[in-house]
């Protein structure tokens, strides 16, 4: 039989989704399944956005430009200026989602080897976007007792090699919710200076930010060392239009960008009618966000309030995303993830959570972990809670 690629082989299975066939059959029982597991948020995608599809008008749903449609651009651009973030349309390259502006910025910057390092915790498709560019991902541990803020920078730069490429954060972080600040990512834009490496920032989750004085500072806002960042956005959790399938990556690096537009130019183009709908979310009104914001900020504390009722959970307050890691008393949250779904139920419902250890590069790291995604509403959230406090109390009597 002809054989598969080493690539291919050691592509990593989606953690979030690999309990998927557990939870099937759980479902299938009767079950009532609570996902606490996945990033998909059950907002409205906003009005403007829908009524843009409905009123469509074309005879043709032709290729767009490989780099977006330039109306949409030019008005993402507004959209980032209004928010005091330093771009302009021909920084913008449309992309199929912020995943492949992740691959096309892997694809550009690294050669078969090459490192980047990534501080974990980090979202486990970054894992999959490297090994499909054959970068070699470089963790440097991040813990839960600091609440996942960047560790040292000294430890950072000790992790860098004549192969180190970049340094990909996410900010504010899945699966941690943490939000680096100012001075962080300063820190940061010293070391790729003083080692000429590259920033990517993926910062689709740049909205969500839930306490009052917190600020998001984006790397596009780092001047000094322009032609070393790379930024990644979406539309996906912004506007809660996952399926739309639209993101973008921006740099002032024309070298990047000219890169960039040749892997564009290979996949065609990106979607053609979810730009449509994309350019007219641009003027989803400020309320939107502010109901949005303040729902995933009740959720927030609603869902740590509840944790922490449970005795011998530890968990840190995300300051931002709709993510958190929980330290759960147990020795491993695959099995125990996977006998919620098997075997447990209360009243006929159990819960699903991400076991963390998908979440880190080193091995043995994050065991006991799980990570919680708060897209339920408080209801059913606190219901889930409760399921998990008392799996937890039956699972560690078996
Ligand atoms: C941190 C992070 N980056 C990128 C993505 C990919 O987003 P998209 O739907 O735009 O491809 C996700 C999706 O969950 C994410 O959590």
């Amino acid at each position: 039989m002809p054989t598969i690629s080493n690539k291919g082989r050691n592509m990593p299975e989606s953690p979030i989704r690999k309990l998927a066939p557990y939870a099937d059959s759980a479902k299938q029982q009767g079950k009532k399944v609570y996902h606490l597991n996945i990033g998909q948020p059950d907002i409205k995608t906003p009005e403007v956005a829908i009524e843009a599809v409905k009123n469509i008008d074309l005879s043709i749903i032709e290729y767009s430009p490989s780099a977006g449609y330039e109306s949409y651009r030019n008005k993402l651009a507004q959209f980032y200026q209004r928010q005091n973030v330093n771009v302009n349309s021909e920084d913008i390259i449309i992309t199929t989602g912020g995943s492949e502006a992740l691959l096309f910025a892997l694809a550009t910057i690294t050669d078969p080897g090459d490192e980047i390092i990534i501080p974990e915790p980090f979202y486990a498709n970054y894992h999959a976007f490297a090994s499909s560019t054959s970068a070699t991902v470089i963790p440097v541990i991040s813990t839960i007792e600091s609440g996942f803020a960047l560790p040292s920078i000294d430890i950072v730069e000790q992790l860098i090699t004549p192969k180190t490429k970049a340094i990909l954060i996410c900010n504010p972080g899945n699966p941690t919710g943490y939000l680096y600040s100012e001075s962080e990512i300063k820190q940061l834009a010293g070391l790729i200076k003083k080692h000429d490496l590259y920033l990517i920032a993926d910062e689709v989750y740049r909205e969500f930010l839930y306490d009052g004085d917190d600020e998001h500072f984006s790397v596009m806002n780092l001047e000094e060392v322009d032609q070393n960042v790379i930024m990644v956005d979406s539309v996906s959790k912004r506007y809660s239009m996952c399926g739309a399938r639209i993101g973008c990556l921006v740099t002032k690096n024309k070298a990047v960008l000219a890169t960039v537009m040749k892997f564009a130019q290979a996949r065609l183009s990106p979607p053609t009618i979810e730009q449509i709908a994309c350019e007219a979310a641009i003027d989803t009104p400020q309320s939107y966000f502010d109901e949005v914001i303040s729902e995933y900020k009740s959720r927030r504390d609603t869902l740590i309030t509840e944790l922490n009722k449970i005795d011998g959970v530890v968990v840190t307050k995300p300051k931002g995303a709709f993510y958190c890691i929980a330290q759960l008393p147990i020795e491993n949250a695959d099995d125990f993830a996977q006998w919620l779904l098997e075997s447990y139920d209360l009243n006929g419902k159990t819960v699903m959570v991400a076991p963390a250890a998908g979440f880190y590069s080193t091995p043995g790291m994050g065991l006991n972990q799980v990570r919680i995604a708060y897209v339920l509403n408080k209801k059913d959230l606190v219901t889930a809670v409760n399921i998990l406090k008392e799996a937890l109390l039956v699972y560690n009597k078996r």
